[in-house]
């Protein structure tokens, strides 16, 4: 039997994924195709509903992208959200507004932005980063918290559409009960979105009647498969870092090709204190092929003098591709390359339509000439929970599953401005204070680090003057990765790492928290 199916339309959101795995968890198919998909081809797959993705284009512009117009006389229920929602109301005769244009001058039949009618004044439009409070026009039904993060704004609603929610500058929500066209301007399917889950949930139930056929498929045996099919007889070799997501990857590929696996930990010196050891002790146990290189000197003269992060991720991605590819070559010449790459990594990379927030090592940063036959990533379409609960069913120990995550490029991104010896001194040292001190704190957050900045601070240490750099904490709380919130930290807490790290950490002019959620923030500060 064929399980029904909604279509995740991509216009180049961050969460597109999220998405889809949402609505998979709710017990109905999703997949996510190209925004552009021509309306008879949609109608040809028959799905129950079309959700619109987020995206960064803008649809005033020319070059923004668009769906088929067709799309809206199918009679199949739409959900557009966020830029989704935006190009809905613009393509049925609607109006959107860039952040900072005037957003209270004009009104429409429709459904015009009432608030601002109400007020007799005039707003300007600035966008909408974080949680931000949402209004239900409903009398009965409560303001919520809603994860927003969009520069343009629906002004005008098209004919026949209402809005059913607003926040202080923006109609959040808008519909067409007849036509069964949705609108959300916020993020229902991150948790940051009060209700979020629910709100799809009515979609998929109330408006599209699913049937909730779909069962979430067994990932380790289709991906076994896809593997097996891949590689044939031929070796592989993984990059492993020791991080949940290779050390899953490890596991999955030594069930799949047993005896054609050799890990390779290559240790770029950029790893935290005593980290190196640790991942060999770990690994040099189990029944794999794991060789470790040290290639901390070749990694800091390819960063020399690096301050800009994209070239930095770039120049370390390349680097961790020529050892391998030396590795291989020493090997017998490998034809496969392994990677833990998952979702996010893929998304941030600027894969598709999305835009490129940072290249992760792993994506952005390869280069374009490889001796690899083919690179597999049997991870990339999963999100961190789903990679840890794979990980569970593969019998791996709670102590790799929860790992917190640890950027492959590892502390290089975490000192801002050049790498150097010293200052990797430094933040190793800082970062292990941060990780005795909140490895200690229940709950324990999600990912925790410290960044050495390139900001000086005066001080007065033992009479003297000191003029060092400014330590930063992160502590974030996250399931996805995609969005995250800072945790609040007790002052005792704070207090402790920040004389801790003052006291015996030389060099430090400062320690400071931060407090920036993702968005508008990333968990990283490069
Ligand atoms: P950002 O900073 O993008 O981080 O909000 C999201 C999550 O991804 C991790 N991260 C990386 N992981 N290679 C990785 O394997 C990378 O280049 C990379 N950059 C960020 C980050 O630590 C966080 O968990």
């Amino acid at each position: 039997m064929k399980n029904e199916l909604i279509l995740v339309l991509d216009f180049g959101g961050q969460y597109k994924e999220l998405i889809a795995q949402v609505v998979r968890e709710l017990s109905v198919y999703a997949e996510i195709r190209a925004g552009s998909m021509a309306a008879e081809e949609v109608w040809r797959l028959r799905p129950i509903g079309i959700i619109l993705t987020g995206g960064p284009g803008s649809v005033n512009r020319p070059d923004a992208p668009r769906c088929d117009p067709g799309l809206f006389a199918l009679g199949i229920p739409i959900l557009g959200i966020c830029y989704g929602m935006q190009l809905m109301c613009h393509m049925l005769g609607g109006e959107v507004m860039a952040g900072g244009q005037e957003a209270g001058t004009t009104a429409s039949s429709g459904g015009e932005y009432s608030r601002v009618q109400d007020a007799e004044k005039t707003l300007s439009f600035y966008g909408e980063y974080g949680r931000i409070k949402v209004t239900p026009t409903n009398p009965a039904k409560d303001p919520f918290l809603a994860l927003m993060s969009h520069g343009d704004a629906v002004r005008v609603l098209p004919p026949g559409f209402v809005a059913t929610a607003h926040t202080t500058s923006c109609i959040a929500a808008c519909e067409d009960g007849q036509r069964q066209l949705y609108g959300l301007q916020f993020h229902p399917e991150t948790k940051h979105t009060e209700g979020g889950r629910e709100i799809l949930r009515q979609f998929l139930f109330d408006v599209c009647h699913a049937a909730g056929d779909y069962k979430h498929e067994d990932i380790i045996e289709s991906s076994i498969e896809k593997i097996r099919a891949t590689v044939g007889g031929q070796r592989v070799l993984l990059a492993l870092s020791g991080g949940v997501d290779s050390s899953v990857c490890a596991a999955l590929l030594a069930k799949a090709v047993p005896g054609q696996l050799v890990c390779i930990f290559v240790d770029h010196g950029f790893m935290r204190a005593g980290e190196g050891d640790e991942v060999e002790a770990v690994f040099s146990q189990r029944k794999l092929h794991f060789i470790r290189v040290d290639a901390g000197q070749r990694f800091l003269k390819a960063l020399h003098g690096v301050t800009e992060p994209e070239e930095k991720r770039r120049r370390i991605g390349e680097e961790f591709i020529r050892v391998f590819e030396e590795e291989a070559k020493k090997l017998g010449n490998i034809p496969f390359l392994a990677q833990g790459t998952i979702y996010p990594d893929v998304v941030e990379s600027g894969a598709g339509a999305g835009a490129t927030i940072k290249s992760h090592h792993n994506v952005g940063g390869l280069p374009d000439e490889m001796s690899f036959e083919g690179v597999i990533e049997p991870l990339a379409g999963l999100f961190k929970d789903e990679v840890r609960l794979l990980g569970r069913r593969l019998g791996l120990p709670q102590t790799l599953t929860k790992r917190q995550p640890f950027p492959g490029p590892g502390l290089a991104i975490r000192i801002i401005g050049a790498v150097t010896e010293e200052k990797l001194d430094i933040v190793r040292a800082a970062d292990k204070i941060v990780r005795e001190e909140l490895g200690k704190i229940r709950p324990v957050p999600d990912q925790y680090f410290a960044v050495l900045t390139d900001t000086y601070a005066v001080g007065v240490k033992g009479d003297e003057r000191s003029y060092d750099p400014v330590v930063a904490i992160r502590a974030v709380r996250t399931d996805d990765f995609m969005t995250c919130e800072y945790v609040p930290l007790p002052h005792r807490v704070l207090g402790r790492m920040s004389a801790r790290i003052m006291a015996e950490v030389a060099g430090v002019g400062r320690v400071v928290y931060d407090i920036t959620p993702k968005p508008p923030g990333t968990v990283e500060w490069e």
